[in-house]
């Protein structure tokens, strides 16, 4: 065989596969493409930038805790066509049902062809803001209040529970906070913060973040919110800062003058973990329809408590008999939400009556 051909061969494949790759980084991956939004909107964008990217510049936000790093799964959305497939990134974060559904991480889903999603109607309304910290208080040795003054838009609408995601200047780092003050004020948000070792996003916080500072802030999200349309009687159980969410439902109940019956159980370590003590109890002497039950696993003797002792899910047990007709709203850590969830359930509520945020 003539010793040039294997090498003309090769010289051929080598070009066809130039002129692929070309054709398809002109054809495919850059360009303007079509992304249809919920069967309706229509926007015309550029290829070759992720999903999340692409939805942010037309202020469309979809919860990004991670930033894009495809570590937080929270950006979650249906594609309906032309995601392409599926990332090693994306695998640890979607279920089977996720896969057969189309669900996807729309940060690791770049366009590089026309595409269809769904996505929540009520992510359509978080909007991007400018804020301005304008409080900074103590609540406790390792919770902060933080106070913001929206300056544009200057006003966000949220269901009670829901959270607003902070963005850390200069590290730009993204992370999730329950939105604790009454929804009736939208034009000022409260968090309650609590200090974890070695966090980036609240170590600037807690030890830099000063009165003054302008964030940026997207919101609102979330499905853990109060649901308006019932009058079952509600538990609501919280721990450290999951007291935040549970706050902007109370403001909310009160405000419509709290007529269904709540009893809120609230779990810490020693009394140096209590805080808003002195709110909640004047809540429970205007309403007798509320019960504020804060109770300590630890208490020192210094803490001279002479209330709940022991952890927060035998407290519930021991006050909670017969939840048929009771809905539930838990904030706190993983392991103490199902712990609570069980004990609940053990007192019969309908696992569907059972509302959630795990942080
Ligand atoms: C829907 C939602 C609402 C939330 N609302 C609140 C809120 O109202 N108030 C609030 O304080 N936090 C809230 N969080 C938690 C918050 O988003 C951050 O995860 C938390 O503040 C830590 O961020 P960081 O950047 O300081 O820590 P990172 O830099 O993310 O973490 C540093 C280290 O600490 C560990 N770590 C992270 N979070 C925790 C934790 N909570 N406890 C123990 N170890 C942890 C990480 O695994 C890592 O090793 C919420 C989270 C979600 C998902
Ligand atoms: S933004 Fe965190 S996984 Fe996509």
């Amino acid at each position: 065989m003539n010793i040039f051909v294997p090498i003309i061969l090769i010289g051929v494949l080598l070009i066809v596969a130039i002129l692929l790759a070309l054709a398809d980084f002109f054809l495919k991956g850059s360009g303007e493409k079509t992304l249809t939004i919920n069967d309706k909107t229509k926007i015309n964008v550029i290829g070759d930038e992720t999903l999340l990217n692409t939805l942010s510049l037309n202020d469309i936000f979809i919860p990004s805790a991670c930033g894009g790093k495809a570590t937080c799964g929270y950006c979650k959305c249906k594609v309906v066509e032309g995601g392409g497939p599926i990332k090693p990134t994306e695998e640890p974060f979607l279920t089977e049902s996720d896969k057969k559904e189309g669900v996807r991480l729309s940060c690791q889903v770049k366009i590089r062809e026309d595409m269809e999603i769904l996505i929540p109607e009520e992510l359509l309304n978080a909007k991007e803001y400018k804020a301005e910290v304008i409080g900074i208080t103590p609540l406790t040795h390792d919770i902060n209040l933080v106070e913001f003054r929206l300056i544009e838009p200057e006003q966000m609408a949220f269901k009670p529970g829901q959270y607003a995601q902070l963005k850390v200047p200069g590290i730009e780092v993204i992370r999730a906070y329950s939105i604790a003050s009454n929804p009736s004020t939208t034009n000022r948000l409260e968090f309650i913060i609590r200090l974890v070792p070695k966090g980036q996003a609240t170590t600037f916080v807690h030890l830099a973040m000063e009165v003054g500072d302008i964030l940026t802030i997207t919101g609102p999200f979330g499905d853990f919110y109060l649901k308006e349309d019932s009058d079952k009687d509600i538990i609501c159980i919280a721990g450290g800062s999951g007291k935040a969410p549970i706050r902007a439902i109370l403001y909310y109940l009160k405000d419509r003058g709290m007529n269904r019956k709540v009893r809120y159980f609230f779990g810490a370590k020693t009394k140096k973990d209590l805080y808003y003590t002195e709110e909640f109890n004047n809540l429970s002497e205007e309403y007798p329809n509320f019960q504020y039950i804060p109770a300590l696993s630890e208490p020192l003797p210094e803490d001279h408590w002479d209330g709940e002792v022991g952890l927060i899910t035998d407290v519930v047990d021991r006050y909670c008999k017969d939840l048929r007709d009771a809905e539930a709203y838990l904030c706190g850590s993983p392991g103490m939400i199902d712990a609570c969830i069980a004990v609940l359930e053990k007192n019969n509520i309908q696992q569907e009556n059972v509302y959630y945020d795990k942080f």
